[in-house]
């Protein structure tokens, strides 16, 4: 495969995720001029984890460059459970924040569910909680996880209309695989949700037009697993050893071998993970808009 070959198979994320924020902060500065409201979006911290706080500074950076209020609260490791539910409460009451986002994994003395059910669905900008996974569920309007809306828009913007098309969505956890599931559901594709007890894992993944792949296990999906002219999502970020005592990240997905398979693939890095933010940001305008019941901004 020459290079012009392969960059016409390589869906370009980062790019779509550039113009998406772009939109983002139109609305933003169109909402703000018209109503005299700016979106607010919370962001919790709790511990020193040394990823969380490169998402978390990431998403202040990018939340302010798009003309929203930037809120960030660190609580130390030892925090309990109480305290981030007390912090959690203060934020549902503030007017000024729109979207609060607690960043996960929690230390172990705080129990996830109950960090998420204490957040107000309206300002659940995560998706996370339950009244929204049930919204989803049951086709009405919710605030969508970002990792699973975001591999959504960029199907979309490739393939135009889904319905009609096999999907397979490897994985099934509450964040990527069974979201992303029901996404595909209300755009009238034929889903198939495999996850580790799936039997003929390789031929699922090969009758699919649409493969998404959300394990957590480095290649694991193999070029030959991979129909022809598919169209693959990769949402694994894994970090593995890339010699001379250097890392690297990869996807749950053989690049290199898919991209000879697929008619479109998604990088790692470069793919999904720069749209998650990008989807954070698109979801705390809207909980912005619903929350003062102003018309959503048209092209977001
Ligand atoms: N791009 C982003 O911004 C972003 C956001 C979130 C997550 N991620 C990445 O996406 C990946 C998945 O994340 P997650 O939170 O959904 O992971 P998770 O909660 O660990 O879920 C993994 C899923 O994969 C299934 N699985 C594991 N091993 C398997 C195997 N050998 N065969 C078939 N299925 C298998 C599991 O099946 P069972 O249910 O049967 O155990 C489970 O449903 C990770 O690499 C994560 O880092 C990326």
């Amino acid at each position: 495969m020459n290079d012009a070959s392969r960059a016409a198979h390589i869906i370009d994320g980062k790019a779509f995720a550039a113009r998406l924020r772009a939109r983002v902060g139109e609305a933003v500065s169109a909402i703000t001029t018209a109503h005299g409201v700016v979106p607010g979006l919370a962001v919790v911290l709790v511990g020193e984890n040394p990823a969380s706080q490169v998402y978390v500074r990431n998403k202040a950076r990018q939340t302010r460059e798009a003309g929203m209020q930037s809120f960030e609260h660190r609580l130390p490791d030892s925090a309990s459970e109480d305290e981030l539910l007390a912090l959690v409460r203060r934020l549902n009451a503030d007017a000024a924040v729109h979207g609060i986002l607690v960043q996960l994994p929690l230390p172990a003395q705080i129990r996830e569910a109950a960090v998420i059910d204490a957040i107000d669905p309206a300002k659940d900008v995560d998706g996370f909680h339950v009244s929204n996974a049930g919204l989803l569920a049951t086709g009405r309007d919710a605030l969508v996880p970002c990792t699973p809306l975001g591999c959504l828009m960029l199907l979309e913007d490739r393939l135009g209309d889904l319905s009609g098309l096999r999907a397979l969505v490897l994985g099934r956890s509450n964040i990527v695989g069974k979201p992303m599931a029901q996404l595909l559901i209300r755009s009238s594709c034929t889903v198939t949700v495999a996850h580790s007890r799936t039997r003929d894992l390789p031929g699922e993944c090969r009758r699919a037009e649409i493969l998404i792949a959300a394990v957590g296990r480095p290649r694991m999906v193999q070029g030959e697993w991979v129909g022809d002219g598919a169209t693959v999502i990769d949402v694994g970020i894994n970090r593995v050893d890339a010699g001379n005592g250097k890392s690297r990240l990869v996807g749950d997905v053989d690049f290199d071998a898919a991209i000879g398979h697929a008619a479109g693939i998604t990088p790692v890095p470069g793919g999904v993970g720069p749209m998650t933010i990008a989807c954070l940001l698109h979801n705390t305008v809207l909980a912005t808009c619903r929350q003062h019941g102003l018309p959503l901004p048209a092209r977001l």
